[in-house]
């Protein structure tokens, strides 16, 4: 049986409906490359440790970078035979080097060791474009926090009116999560960059191979500590799932805000022609796909996230079978990021808002009542009896159906003697705003800081 790994102690090759269920080159085929790179180290812990000559070595590494280039050229493709890209490119290795010196290469590692380190490294590299597009967004949100200084907006919570906030203020909020994410991600990278090569299956090897050597080649901090746990542990694995699934969380509930903003109803913001899309059917329509997509993509990395931890629970130590269903969850994870985020940071920095309109509703639905209820405070009224003033002049503005900054004199004293006329002074949109200049708080001065923050933030990354 050619072209296989394990074919020593078997009387018969495999059956056709097991080599159908085994096979997983279709989806591990994309570490083809790293496979080679982990290969290139291995070759020289086995030359460090006197198991390849120089020439043997030289061989080695030649026919390596051989088949890497076979493989670039769509030369060396996986046969119908192989099992997985292990057995393949050990296939590919023979047909290059022979049997001789290609099969010298397998000595002291095992499939479990290979491919724990290679999905390692696959995520820490691929993972680099994810932050790329996590930092395209949040650029996105701090370009149009730049754009827009003084734009003021209803805050809501329930969805309901509840204080005027500055727009910047707002999309530095949906900034926040991500900056964290990206927090998370470097986080992760320390666990990340440990090296399980030199464990072999499980219990190391009896070759004398150096895993600080093969872990330095790759790029890798440093080797496991516990072969067992070096071929067993998929936490990293899982623990990346999980900031990339909080991550497409993050991105859907603004996602979910684009979309309102983008309704007739609440037409706060505009949509780019080259970010939205039509209808096949109504000619008039431009749609948040984009955003729709964002919000449905964020499903999906939950469930990449939550069937790996399904796998994962209470499987047994060392190497099982089951884990090589890590890696099509953790894969179509990074890709889905890869393709969403760069869109999503586009259709972010092109958003054009209607300020007009955005202002027009902040102090909608008696956003200021707080206001008046802190006003009275600064006139030593206690809080309680301010709250219950202020909401008693919201009854009767809204049976009146005016505003609070609409009711006469005589309205505001026979509400309270203390609410005398000149608490129109804070039933303003702008002076709600700038009142509110604490740390975190929504007032020009206080987005500023925060904006100073973020960077310095951003900057440590
Ligand atoms: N393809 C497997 C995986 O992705 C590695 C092979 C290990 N196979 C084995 N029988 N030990 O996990």
């Amino acid at each position: 049986n050619e072209g296989s790994l394990w074919g020593g102690r078997f009387a018969s090759g495999p059956s056709p409906e097991l080599a159908r269920l085994s096979k997983s080159t279709q989806f591990d085929w994309r570490l083809a490359q790293l496979d080679i790179r982990g290969s290139q180290a291995h070759a020289s812990a086995l030359h460090a440790a006197g198991l390849l000559s120089d020439d043997e070595l030289a061989g080695m590494r030649a026919a390596l970078d051989e088949l890497s280039e076979r493989v670039r050229s769509g030369a060396f493709v996986a046969a119908d035979s192989d099992e997985d890209v292990h057995g393949a490119l050990e296939r590919g290795l023979i047909e290059i080097a022979g049997a001789d010196l290609g099969g010298r290469l397998r000595a002291g590692r095992s499939r479990n060791d290979q491919i724990a380190t290679l999905v390692r490294v696959w995520m820490l590299e691929e993972t680099e474009e994810v932050e790329r597009g996590i930092r395209a967004v949040i650029e996105a949100l701090r370009m149009q926090a730049d754009a827009h200084p003084d734009a003021a907006m209803p805050g809501r919570t329930h969805l309901q009116h509840a204080q005027p906030v500055l727009l910047a203020h707002h999309l530095l909020a949906h900034a926040w999560p991500l900056v964290r994410d990206l927090e998370r991600l470097a986080d992760w990278r320390v666990r990340a960059s440990e090296s399980p090569y030199g464990a072999g299956a499980l219990a190391g090897s009896t070759l004398g191979l150096d895993p600080a050597l093969v872990a330095r080649e790759l790029g890798l901090a440093a080797p496991s500590p516990n072969s067992i746990d070096a071929t067993s542990a998929r936490d990293v694995v899982a623990e990346l799932t999980f900031v990339l699934a909080m991550t497409a969380i993050d991105i859907s509930r603004l996602a979910e805000e684009v979309i309102l903003w983008a309704t007739r109803d609440l037409g706060f913001a505009r949509l780019h022609d080259g970010f939205s899309t039509g209808s096949s059917i109504m000619p008039q329509k431009k749609n948040p796909d984009i955003a729709e997509l964002a919000r449905g993509k964020a499903g999906r990395l939950i469930g990449d996230h939550t069937g790996l931890l399904a796998t994962l629970k209470a499987l047994p130590l060392a190497y099982n079978r089951d884990l090589q269903e890590d890696k099509e969850p953790v894969f179509d994870a990074v890709d889905q990021l890869q393709v969403l985020l760069p869109a999503f940071a586009g259709m972010i920095a092109t958003l054009e808002f209607d300020e007009a309109r955005m202002r027009s509703g902040a102090a909608a639905g008696y956003a200021l009542a707080t206001d008046v209820a802190e006003w009275l405070v600064k006139r030593r009224v206690p809080f309680r009896e301010a709250h219950e003033i202020a909401g008693a002049l919201v009854r009767l503005c809204e049976q009146r159906g005016i505003e609070l900054d609409e009711a006469s004199d005589d309205d505001y004293r026979s509400v309270s003697e203390h609410l005398t006329p000149d608490v129109r002074e804070v039933l303003t949109v702008d002076g709600a705003i700038a009142a509110r200049a604490g740390l975190g708080g929504t007032a020009r001065s206080a987005v500023d800081a925060q904006l100073a923050s973020l960077d310095e933030r951003l900057s440590r990354l």
